[in-house]
Order: C-alpha cells, then structure tokens, then sequence
C-alpha cells in the first residue's frame, strides 16, 4: 500500500504525484498488488470509477471518517481514498486556501491519513492487510511511527523521501491532538528544534528509507543538502537506500501524447516543429521555427532557481534579439510579478503563463529548443527528463537527480558529443547559468551537432521497469511473501 498525498492523474502539485502513480503501475506490470491510500479530495473523488465504501473509521484524528475504494478512471490502478470532507474537499489547492496561506490543519489532515493507513494495516477495517506499507514523503510520514507504536503485529515500513526540504514541522502543542504517544515525543521521537516533524518521523521509525537519486541519497547526509536532518539520516545511512524514479511512458512519449498537435520521434522529427509554432502562439510570441525557444517550465520557487533565472533572462535577451523565451510555473509570488514585468518589457521575445496547467506543460517540453532548468537541489528532477524525451535539450544543475540523469557535454568532465544529452552547469552564479545557456545557443547553431543531442536524449530509457525491480527486492527483504500471482 502505498501512501500518498498525490498521485496522478487524481491530484498533483508537482512530481511527487507522477513518480507515485508511475511506481504504483510499474509494480501492478510486475506483479505486485499495489494499491495507492490517499485522501478523498474533490478531484480524487471524480476521478476514480466504481466507487464504493469498504470501511468506517470513527474516531479517526480530524473526525470520524470512512475509506472508499475504486479504480483511477480508464486504468487498471486500484486506490483507496480516505474520506472525510470537512477536511479534504475545499477550495485553493492540496495544501492551500484560496488565499495562498498553508490550511491552518495540515497538521492534522496528514497525521489523520497516516493514522487511517495504520488502522487498515494492523487489520482495524474489513480491507485487505498489506505486506508492505510504503510511505511518501512528509504528508505520510507519520505512518511508520503509528505502525511502530501499533506493536509487533504490524507489516513493515518503508519511507521514500522526495523532497527533504518539505518536512511537515509543526507546534509541539498538536501533539496530543495527533495522538503520538509520549515515549515518541522526544529527540529520540519526533522533536525537531522544538517542534514536532513528520519528515523526522518517518526518518526514526520506518523500517527502510528510500531516496529518489543516488546523488541525492550522498548529499543529504551532508549539511549543505539535508536541511538539519543530515545527523538523523547519518545515523539510518544502513537502512537508506538510493532508489531513482522512472518516468510513465503512457503518459510522457512524444509519438502518443495526446496533448501535442502533432506526434513525433527520435525517428521521425518532422512533427516537432508544428508544436513549435503552437507552442509560439500559445505563449504569445511570434511564430518562426527558426528562432531559439527556451522554455522554463518549473515551480518558481528558489530550489528551482527561479531567482536567479529573473536575472540571468534579461542579460541574455539583450545579446541575442532573437532568443524567444516562454515560462509556464506558479510559486513565489515576487518571481511571478518579475517575469510578468519580462514578458512586458520583451513582448516579442517574452511569453509568460503564470498557472498550472497540464496541457501546456507537454506543449512546452514538445515545442521548446531547450529547457532552462536550474536546481539549488534536485532530488530527481523529472521535468528535464521529458525534456530530454521531447527533443529538448536541458541545461541544468549538476546536484541530485539532473546529475545521474543528463550527460553534461563535454568541457568541465561531461560527456562529449557522442552521448551528450544535455548541459549541466555548477553553482548558482548568473554567470554559469549564463554561460550554461550561452553554450546551447552556439550548439543549436549548428543543427547537425543539435539533432545528434536531440536524438541522444530521445533514445535514452527513463521507464520505470529497473527501479520497480528494486523497490520488489527491497519489499521482498521486508515481508518474505511471494508477490501475489507469482508462481
Ligand atoms: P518538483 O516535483 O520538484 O516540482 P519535478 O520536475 O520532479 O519537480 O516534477 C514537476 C512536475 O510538475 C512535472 O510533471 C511538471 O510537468 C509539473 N509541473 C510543474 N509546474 C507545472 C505547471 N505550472 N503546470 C503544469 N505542470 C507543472
Ligand atoms: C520532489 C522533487 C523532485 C522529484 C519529485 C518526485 O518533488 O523536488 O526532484 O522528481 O519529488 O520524486
């Protein structure tokens, strides 16, 4: 069972969502009965078919609650969702108001889904117990210390963490609302500079503890990249495994996404450039397959250095008059005014789209030349990976993920152009993000060099199959049954 507070296509804010529904059907091809646990909101409730309620969960944390089962709509993913709809069925966002402030009762709408995902794994519910309880990230990450608590007659744990930064810290104060039990409240337990933290938690008490990249599993034991949670992390380093995430080729492949006005390939690139002009159009700059089309396509958020691209874009735009750039991302609101104020200062070359928006996101990775993704961390990074599937060539950060996933070019220790699939840079200077991009356009200069790049990235294979084999053998060492339809 996998708990979650995303997954695809039922809710999302970022890739937490596509690396749990892509894992969830790469298990079901392999023969693993995974089944995601997730809260009921409104848009989980219209997307899933056949449902029906499979049990009562009175007095859960948050109010008495019940949990539905049914089918992701036109899939063959079975999700359990967690209902209680004072809680999960609200306007704004997942984890925001209307207004953009955190819901005041985060806290206890997530340790509510941890405490359901306990009760149905000690056998509390007529719901089938799973062999296997799999954690993600903080929204869920209390499960292991509830499971813990339960006593010896629970299945094991597993935490995957796909964003240290993100921890769930909380006052001290909720702790009895929340039911940790005493003897877990200390440092040994969930406290956290005073505070009560659902990351550390999950650190303390499940029974392996995944990351989503090598890279990412070295550099969170160190303080520049573990956010305060290196020490504990350090003290589990034997129980912390590096696991990367894959990417789902029904939903991500430029030959069948329906999202594109014209489908394409590493054999046939031809379809590419009419999602180039659609993509102009959409984002308002003149259409010309010619022009250079940067995209940045992120959470504007300073992990995504999103900062920092505010100031490289300009100094860029006033060397090269023909560079067209497009954004698409939502987040910190300063950001989004200070490209806004681009897009007007540089109508012709400046097309911004402040939101989140599905169908322009696989448009921007089809018709863009380039990606510009810089990271201050990465713990995967799937987003230059569709690039890299698209045709478009990622400049990025070698941190985490982008630094297992794209060959850098050659110059700095990269691949040369034999492999090549992207350009990495270091730092967070404006000028490697500068000259990073600056390498591309004199690369895209020269279109036999960019096709060989292109077609690099296109071929490589991101599908989730090997890292699915991984989590199976690491279940296996945790609860020693055979997968069910295995011989
Ligand atoms: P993170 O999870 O840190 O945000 P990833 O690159 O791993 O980074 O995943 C981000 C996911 O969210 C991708 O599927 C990306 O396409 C999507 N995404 C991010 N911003 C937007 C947006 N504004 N509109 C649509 N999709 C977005
Ligand atoms: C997080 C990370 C991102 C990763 C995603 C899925 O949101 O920021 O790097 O790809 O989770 O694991």
């Amino acid at each position: 069972m996998l708990v979650s507070s995303e997954a695809l296509p039922l809710a999302k804010t970022g890739g937490l969502a596509d690396a749990v529904s892509g894992l969830t059907r790469a298990l079901r091809d392999a023969n693993v009965d995974a089944t995601v646990f997730m809260p009921a909101y409104e848009s989980a409730l219209d997307g899933v078919s056949d449902l029906k309620k499979v049990a009562e969960l009175p007095g859960l944390i948050g109010g008495d609650a019940s949990v539905w089962a049914g089918w992701v709509a036109d899939t063959e993913i079975p999700v359990l969702l967690l209902r209680n709809d004072a809680m999960y069925v609200r306007g704004g966002s997942l984890y925001l108001d209307a207004a953009g402030r955190e819901f005041h009762d985060n806290g206890v709408r997530f340790a509510a889904l941890a405490q359901a995902a306990m009760r149905i794994s000690v056998g509390d519910t007529p719901i089938r117990v799973p062999h296997v309880v799999h954690a993600q990230d903080w929204h869920a990450a209390l499960t292991p210390l509830y499971l813990h608590a339960a006593g010896a007659r629970r299945p094991k744990s597993v935490l995957t963490i796909h964003n240290l930064a993100f921890q769930g810290n909380f006052p001290m104060e909720l702790a009895d609302a929340l039911h940790i039990p005493q003897g877990y409240r200390g440092m040994g337990g969930v406290e956290f500079w005073g505070r009560l933290s659902f990351m550390k938690a999950g650190l303390m008490y499940a029974d392996r503890i995944t990351t989503v990249s090598s890279t990412y599993a070295r550099e969170i034991l160190t303080p520049q990249f573990g956010n305060g949670l290196e020490g504990v992390l350090s003290q589990r380093a034997h129980d912390l495994h590096a696991i990367p995430n894959g990417v789902d080729t029904e939903v991500w492949d430029p030959a069948t996404d329906p999202f594109l006005p014209e489908h394409f390939s590493a054999l046939d690139m031809r379809g590419k450039i009419r999602n180039k002009l659609e993509m102009q159009q959409a984002f308002g700059l003149p259409t010309d397959p010619e022009s250079p089309l940067l995209a940045m396509g992120s959470r504007l958020t300073a992990q995504k250095m999103a900062d920092l691209a505010v100031r490289v874009l300009p100094m860029l735009l006033a060397d090269h008059p023909r560079l067209q750039i497009a954004v698409l991302g939502c987040g910190e609101p300063a950001i989004e005014a200070q490209l806004r104020v681009l897009a007007e200062q540089y109508p012709r070359n400046v097309g911004v789209h402040i939101g989140y928006d599905e169908r322009r996101a696989h448009l921007l990775h089809a018709g863009a030349d380039m990606l510009l993704h810089g990271s201050r961390f990465e713990p995967f990074g799937l987003t230059p990976i569709y690039s890299m599937l698209y045709g478009t060539i990622p400049i990025a950060s070698r941190v985490g993920g982008l630094a297992d996933t794209i060959r850098g070019m050659a110059e700095e220790g990269g691949a040369d152009l034999g492999q090549a699939t992207g350009i990495l840079f270091d730092g967070e200077t404006p000028e490697a993000m500068r000259r990073a991009v600056e390498r591309a356009l004199a690369e895209f200069a020269q279109p036999q060099r960019w096709t060989a790049m292109q077609k690099n990235g296109m071929t490589t294979h991101f599908g989730w199959e090997a890292s699915a084999a991984q989590y199976v053998e690491l279940y296996r060492t945790l609860a020693p049954v055979a997968p069910v339809g295995a011989p």
